[in-house]
């Protein structure tokens, strides 16, 4: 469940977003993965995530296996097929390990359902009730950028663990958490000339305004090159930056994503931290790769975007970057790719008053990005 404290100023900027779609937050994101026990072993140690549910074949699901991991108000499940075929191995033979579902939380799925579909969403699921002793859910979905699909969860009736089917899971193994409050934003990367097709989709399907727009002047270096909009639902909890690639003299970040993932499929997922030093120290100590920032973006960081209010050494130490707009300034990094394709990673990051998504950073960073993409021969 995504929430923050902007929504108010959210709302101002995004006055034209329709309330036909309220959504309450991020449910849970899920990824279809080759071995999800073990994932979720990485996603505990390396990520401080904390076990909360599981379904396998000792809840009597035989077709898969799912982990279910929180840590504050961030919730991931794990998924692996325990069959031959069907629809997770051929997402996992496709894409490799991968973001499958952004669930919403909503309170009213089959409303949500009805009212996307009926402005041209594609259907994934239609409205359909789960319940056990604890209580019942709604579910329904559409389809969205690649495979991705977007599902609608009612739980306002439910007051169980997880979901139906899932239970508790309490392993001794419990590393403590990092400190990660909420998904802040979540980024899809679609193909060439697809960006603004997707756009419209959150405008015209989901009643979302776009809050910013890049082109390729402000994101590029002299090598490679995105286009990036930014499109929020009318609260602001929920914010979906959609980036296609742009010509460059080598081939863009979002290409070498698009051609390991076979196709557009969520490229990274902002997680909010109300500490990122401290954050950032705790994910280093556990082995969670960071993209290396030159040590130059420093020399001149505090001539760019002002005072802060840290110190400027242990943000150089762990690579955090900084970047301001109007309305104060933020903490951020990237890490590597998380799986064995380049393609999906995590951001963290932290809000001092900055509404936007760190512009100013994307020339140091991609900078950056493009020596990890000279060393796998992929620029
Ligand atoms: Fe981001």
């Amino acid at each position: 469940m995504s929430t923050d404290n902007t929504s108010l100023q959210l709302e101002k900027i995004v006055p034209q977003a329709e309330d036909f779609l309220p959504l309450l937050g991020t449910d849970y994101v899920e990824l279809y993965v080759g071995n999800a026990k073990q994932a979720a072993h990485y996603y505990q140690s390396a990520w401080g995530f904390q076990p909360l549910a599981y379904a396998g074949l000792e809840t009597g699901v035989t077709d898969r296996t799912s982990y279910v991991l929180e840590q504050d108000k961030i919730r991931i499940i794990l998924t692996s097929p325990m069959e031959d075929g069907g629809p997770i191995n051929e997402h996992i033979a496709k894409h490799g390990d991968g973001v499958k579902v952004v669930a919403l939380w909503v309170d009213d799925a089959k409303k949500s359902w009805e009212e996307t579909t009926s402005r041209g969403a594609k259907s994934f699921m239609e409205p359909n009730e789960e319940s056990d002793s604890n209580g019942k859910v709604v579910y329904s979905g559409i389809h969205t950028y690649g495979e991705t699909v977007h599902i609608f969860v009612e739980r306002k009736d439910y007051n169980g663990t997880f979901l139906p089917g899932f239970k508790a899971w309490n392993p001794k193994y419990k590393p403590t958490s990092v400190g990660l409050k909420f998904i802040d934003h979540m980024v899809g990367n679609v193909g060439w000339n697809e960006m603004n097709k997707w756009c419209e989709f959150y405008a015209k399907v989901m009643g979302f305004a776009q809050l910013i727009s890049f082109d390729d002047n402000d994101i590029s270096t002299d090598y490679t090159a995105l286009m990036s909009k930014v499109m929020s639902n009318g609260n602001g909890r929920i914010k979906f930056p959609i980036n296609e690639p742009a010509e460059g003299k080598k081939k863009s970040q979002i290409e070498e994503y698009i051609d390991f993932y076979n196709g557009a499929g969520v490229q990274h997922i902002a997680l909010a931290t109300d500490n990122i030093i401290e954050t950032v120290k705790e994910l280093t100590k556990r082995g969670v790769e960071f993209l290396y920032v030159p040590e130059t973006y420093y020399d001149d960081v505090l001539d760019r975007v002002g005072e802060i209010d840290e110190d400027l050494a242990p943000l150089k130490e762990l690579g955090i970057l900084i970047d301001r707009d109007d309305e104060g300034y933020l903490l951020q990094l990237f890490t590597k790719p998380v799986l064995d394709r380049p393609t999906m990673f995590f951001e963290i990051i932290q809000r001092k008053g900055a509404q936007s998504f760190g512009k100013g950073n994307f020339k140091a960073l991609f900078e950056a990005i493009e020596r990890e993409q000279e060393n796998r021969g992929t620029l």
